[in-house]
């Protein structure tokens, strides 16, 4: 399994949402964030002297995908709809997890993080 990591600007949860269920990621876990990065929150440097760190809000997406492949397809989506093309666009981090395990069923692992065959009609 892999886990998918994104800050992008706030302003684009709406668009990487809608990008992520166009690819049919279920399973999205979203916070509000802050940050900075090599701008430390600037775009631009005030002259001499050692700026100090800016935190701007950023919104996080947390996905767990069972595969490379899915996992390509989540970063792709996300790239595509959270670019502007200016500083402060965000990144994507991907990384391999061990374990998972769906409350409800007890599943394990790739079981607990795809789609159960007896989906309940809404979560609660
Ligand atoms: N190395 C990092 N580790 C953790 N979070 C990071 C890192 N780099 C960036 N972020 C997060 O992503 C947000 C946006 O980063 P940002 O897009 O400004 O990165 P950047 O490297 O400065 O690229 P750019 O030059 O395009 O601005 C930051 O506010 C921070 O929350
Ligand atoms: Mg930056």
């Amino acid at each position: 399994m892999i886990k998918v990591e994104a800050i992008v600007r706030e302003d684009r949860l709406e668009d990487v949402k809608d990008a992520l269920r166009a690819v049919d990621v279920r399973g999205i876990t979203v916070s509000q964030v802050m940050g900075c990065g090599t701008q430390l929150g600037y775009t631009h440097r005030v002259r001499g002297g050692k700026a100090v760190m800016n935190m701007l809000p950023k919104a996080k997406f947390e996905i767990v995908v069972s595969d490379e492949e899915w996992a390509e397809r989540t970063v792709n989506a996300i790239v595509k709809a959270a670019y502007t093309g200016e500083p402060g666009d965000g990144k994507v981090f991907w990384y391999p997890i061990d374990h998972a395990v769906r409350i409800r069923t007890g599943e394990r692992d790739v079981e607990a993080i795809t789609p159960a065959p007896n989906p309940v009609v809404e979560e609660e």
